[in-house]
């Protein structure tokens, strides 16, 4: 399953049509990022240049110009030339000919002359588009270069004259997924999945928390995928805190280790959590705690519906929790105060989900006019409960102290109601601990 330059068109037309005519919208690759002297960390195209272009090389940049109507738009794409020498020392590069011929594009020119180009472009337009606040050193040459078309235009009404936000198009057109990006979702999630498994196969005391991200990444590697975001590994207390990434203490018996890891597949990404017990049994005090993140985590996902409120995940799982911990005695009070003075957040103190697409955080409004927008067709939210407990926490009796459990799946919206694509990996507690016990056999 690959997208084809007809999905990168489509796109590019139903962009230009929302443009309205005689407008120019201009839009940047990353930059490549340097880890330290003559390294560098490996590119990944930014993901709104790719959504349009299908293009993965770095220094490129896509100009999509309306004439009178938005129909017949022109689609620029400025890239790196070709150059035997360079090629030889760091790959191939489709050069001008083949954003012309592979990618589709009406014109090409080399990345080098863009700062010449563009002001011709710019003649005549009514509204320049651009990604307003990514990167300053953009936003300076975009007004150097609307300043210098200005200068050089004699009649004094052919340079845009209106700056509007490209990203205020493009997010809410990456907020609806087509079929194929939910394909293509689906594979991340399903390599995600096997790495899971394989982690919960793998695991056993005295494990390092980096030998575990290890077998993770074994399947993501085997699967041609990197992961979508830095892997969390997190035995014990670790678990608790909510970003851990050093992933380099020993796995405890008796311990439950707290995994939040996937992959990108074509880049689209995969957003998974599971915490299992590092010998393979749950202690009751995690049976107990892990079962009402659990249920907590049903009742969210059932709230991903056409038409129900984006917040409506997090309140179902916020109630779930907090009668959970009421019942447990690790609150007291009423449950309704408890939940209006957010009590809970001493334990759960992160959302429920976000959006998910081709950035892990994927883009698109929460709010409309000021009020949390409802589900449609074609979203895809994360559902991500969770219960910390931290391990100084002189509150609550110090049987339940420094345990941190999270579960997170992906979920569709769709007229038939959630469609989760994580399901691939088990989460009830009896499917876990069989699956440990079969792989210790
Ligand atoms: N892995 C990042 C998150 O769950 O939001
Ligand atoms: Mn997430
Ligand atoms: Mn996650």
């Amino acid at each position: 399953m690959k997208l084809t330059q007809a999905d990168f068109e489509r796109r590019r037309d139903r962009l230009a049509e929302q443009m309205g005519p005689n407008s120019i919208a201009i839009i940047e690759t990353s930059p490549v990022a340097y880890r330290n002297r003559d390294a560098d960390y490996k590119f990944r195209a930014d993901s709104s240049f790719f959504y349009l272009t299908g293009f993965a090389e770095p220094e490129a940049v896509a100009v999509i110009e309306t004439g009178e109507s938005t129909a017949d738009y022109t689609y620029s794409l400025f890239c790196r030339e070709r150059n035997r020498e360079l090629e030889i020392w760091n790959g191939y590069r489709a050069g001008v000919d083949g954003a012309v011929e592979d990618y589709e594009a009406d014109e090409a020119f080399a990345i080098d002359l863009l700062d010449e180009e563009i002001i011709e472009k710019l003649f005549n337009k009514g509204a320049i588009y651009y990604r307003i606040g990514h990167r300053a050193e953009f936003d300076a040459r975009v007004s150097q270069w609307i300043k210098q078309a200005q200068d050089q235009d004699k009649r004094g009404d052919g340079a845009p004259s209106q700056v509007l936000q490209l990203d205020r198009l493009l997010d809410e057109m990456r907020l609806f997924k087509s079929e194929e990006e939910i394909q293509l979702m689906q594979i991340a999630s399903d390599i995600s999945a096997q790495a899971h498994t394989r982690a919960m196969q793998k695991v056993h005391p005295g494990m390092k928390e980096y030998a575990l991200e290890a077998e993770l990444n074994y399947v993501f590697n085997q699967n041609g995928c990197v992961p979508s975001y830095n892997s969390i590994v997190g035995g014990g207390a670790n678990a608790c805190i909510l970003h851990y990434v050093e992933n380099n203490q020993p796995l405890n018996d008796g311990d439950l280790v707290l995994i939040d890891a996937a992959c990108e597949y074509q880049c689209y990404a995969s957003d998974i959590t599971r915490t299992f017990p590092v010998n393979g049994r749950f202690s009751p005090e995690q049976r107990a705690l892990y079962q009402i993140v659990l249920d907590a985590q049903y009742a969210a996902i059932d709230q991903v519906r056409v038409g129900r409120s984006y917040r409506d995940p997090h309140e179902a799982a916020v109630r779930i929790i907090t009668q959970g911990l009421l019942q447990l005695g690790l609150m007291r009070g009423a449950i309704d105060e408890l939940i209006e003075k957010e009590a809970y957040r001493q334990f759960y103190m992160h959302g429920t989900g976000h959006w998910l697409g081709m950035d892990v955080h994927d883009v698109g409004a929460y709010k409309v006019a000021g009020k949390w927008r409802s589900y449609a067709p074609g979203m895809v939210v994360t559902v991500e409960p969770g219960i910390y407990i931290a391990p100084d926490d002189e509150t609550v009796d110090e049987k339940w102290r420094g345990i941190g459990i999270r579960i997170e799946d992906d979920v569709v919206v769709t007229e038939d109601g959630p469609l989760i694509l994580t399901q691939n990996v088990v989460k009830e507690i009896d499917a876990i601990e069989t699956l440990m016990a079969q792989a210790k056999r």
